[in-house]
C-alpha cells in the first residue's frame, strides 16, 4: 500500500514529508493504522545526526498508538480492531531476559531492531523500489506501520489514543522508573530532577506510590508547575547550589529516592548526591552523550547509597504498559497537561522546533 510518512533524508536537514509504500505485514506481523504519535527527543536527537548510532533514510517516530488493521500469518497475540501502543521495547515472554522479573530488555529482536530491519533482516518500508528503514522498529511518523506482534501493547477501547500514545516512551519511563525500577515506598522524600515527560513522569509515578514529599528540581518555573499538577510538594530551581538545598530540607540526610531525568552528567551527579545515607536510591533515567561519564565519590556508596538505570521504566510493555493506560482511566494520572501541541503529519518539522524551542512537554500528531 501507499501512506504518508515523515522521512530522514539525510541528518540535520528537515524531515520530507511524502508517499512511500508499505510491504504487507509477514509472520507475527501486524499492520497497525495509527492515530496519533507524540514526538520524542530521541527522534530530533537522532535526525540531528548526533546519535552515532542513527540511520538514514528511515521514517522516524516511535510513541505511536493505533488501532491493528491486518494480522500477517501465525498471529497469536493481536487480533484485528485491538488498539495500541508502540513498543521500541519489544515482551517476547521467552527470551532469558523476559523470563526473569529482574529486566525488560527483551532480547528477541534486539540486533536486527538496531539496524533498522524487522526480526527477518528486511524492511517493510520502501520508496521507488528501494527499501527505507523503520527506526526503533516502530517508524511512526507515518499514517500505517508494520510492526512485530511482541512490540504492540493491546490497551483498553476506552482509551483515547491521542493519550495512550504518550505511553510509548516518556511518560511510561518517568511512571516505570518511580513504580518498578525504584518501587518507591509510601512514605518516602523522592527527588525528581528534570521536568520534561520522563521526570513529569517520575513525579506521578512517585505519587502513585504513596511518597510523602516530593521535590522536583528544573530551570523552567512552568515546567515546574506542571510538576506541582502532578503532586511535586516542593520544586526547587536547578543549580550549584541544589544538593545543599535538598541536604538542608531532609536534616541533613538527603532523599529516599532520587531521580535524574535529563541526560546531563553533571545533574546525574547531583541525583546521586541527593540521595540519603545508609539506603537512597539514584534512578538514572536521562540518557547522557556518547563518552561522557558519571562522577561519583566512592565514598557515597560505602555509605550505603545506591545508582541503578531504568530504561523504559523498566517495564516489561505487553504487561505493564496496559496496566498504566488503565491507571490513567481510572483518573489516576492527568495526562492531558502533557500535551502543549497538536499537529498535522505534515508539520513534523514544526514539532521539531518547539522542542528546540523548549516550547511545552509534547507534541502530538494526529495523523
Ligand atoms: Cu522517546
Ligand atoms: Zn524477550
Amino acid at each position: 500500500m501507499r501512506m504518508r510518512a515523515a522521512v530522514l533524508e539525510r541528518f540535520a536537514e528537515p524531515l520530507v514529508v511524502q508517499d512511500v509504500e508499505l510491504a504487507d505485514p509477514g509472520p507475527k506481523e501486524v499492520l497497525v493504522r495509527l492515530v496519533a504519535c507524540g514526538i520524542c527527543h530521541t527522534d530530533m536527537y537522532t535526525a540531528s545526526g548526533v546519535d552515532p548510532s542513527g540511520y538514514a533514510p528511515t521514517v522516524l517516530g516511535h510513541e505511536g498508538a493505533g488501532v491493528v488493521e491486518r494480522c500477517g500469518a501465525d498471529v497469536s497475540l493481536l487480533g484485528e480492531g485491538d488498539h495500541v501502543v508502540t513498543l521500541f521495547s519489544p515482551q517476547c515472554g521467552e527470551c532469558v531476559h523476559c523470563l526473569s522479573a529482574l529486566t525488560n530488555l527483551c532480547l528477541a529482536i534486539r540486533e536486527q531492531q538496531n539496524l533498522g530491519y524487522l526480526p527477518d533482516g528486511t524492511t517493510r518500508l520502501a520508496r521507488g523500489g528501494e527499501p527505507l528503514r523503520h527506526f526503533m522498529g516502530t517508524s511512526t511518523f507515518a499514517e500505517y506501520t508494520v510492526m512485530p506482534e511482541i512490540a504492540l501493547a493491546r490497551i483498553d477501547r476506552e482509551a483515547p489514543l491521542d493519550r495512550a500514545c504518550l505511553f510509548a516512551c516518556g511518560l511510561s519511563t518517568g511512571l516505570g522508573a518511580a513504580m518498578k525500577t525504584a518501587q518507591v515506598r509510601a512514605g518516602s522524600t523522592c527527588v525528581v530532577f528534570g521536568a520534561g515527560m520522563v521526570g513529569l513522569g517520575a513525579v506521578a509515578g512517585c505519587r502513585l506510590q504513596g511518597a510523602e514529599r516530593i521535590v522536583c528540581v528544573d530551570l523552567a518555573p512552568e515546567r515546574l508547575e506542571l510538576a506541582r499538577g502532578q503532586g511535586a510538594t516542593d520544586v526547587l530551581q536547578g543549580g550549584p547550589d541544589v544538593v545543599q538545598r535538598i541536604l538542608e530540607m531532609t536534616g541533613g540526610f538527603g532523599a529516599d529516592y532520587t531521580f535524574e531525568a535529563t541526560g546531563n552528567v553533571a545533574v546525574m551527579r547531583q541525583a546521586v548526591e541527593a540521595a540519603r545515607m545508609g539506603w537512597g536510591l539514584c534512578t538514572v533515567c536521562g540518557v547522557a552523550g556518547r563518552g561522557e561519564t558519571l562522577d561519583v565519590v566512592p565514598r557515597l556508596l560505602i555509605t550505603g547509597r545506591r545508582v541503578c538505570g531504568s530504561s523504559f521504566g523498566g517495564l516489561k510493555g505487553r504487561e505493564d504498559v496496559p496496566a498504566l493506560v488503565d491507571h490513567y482511566l481510572a483518573g489516576d494520572i492527568d495526562v492531558d497537561p502533557f500535551i502543549s501541541h497538536r499537529l498535522r503529519l505534515d508539520e513534523v518539522n514544526r514539532g521539531f522546533e518547539l522542542m528546540e524551542a523548549q516550547d511545552g512537554i509534547r507534541s502530538v500528531i494526529e495523523l
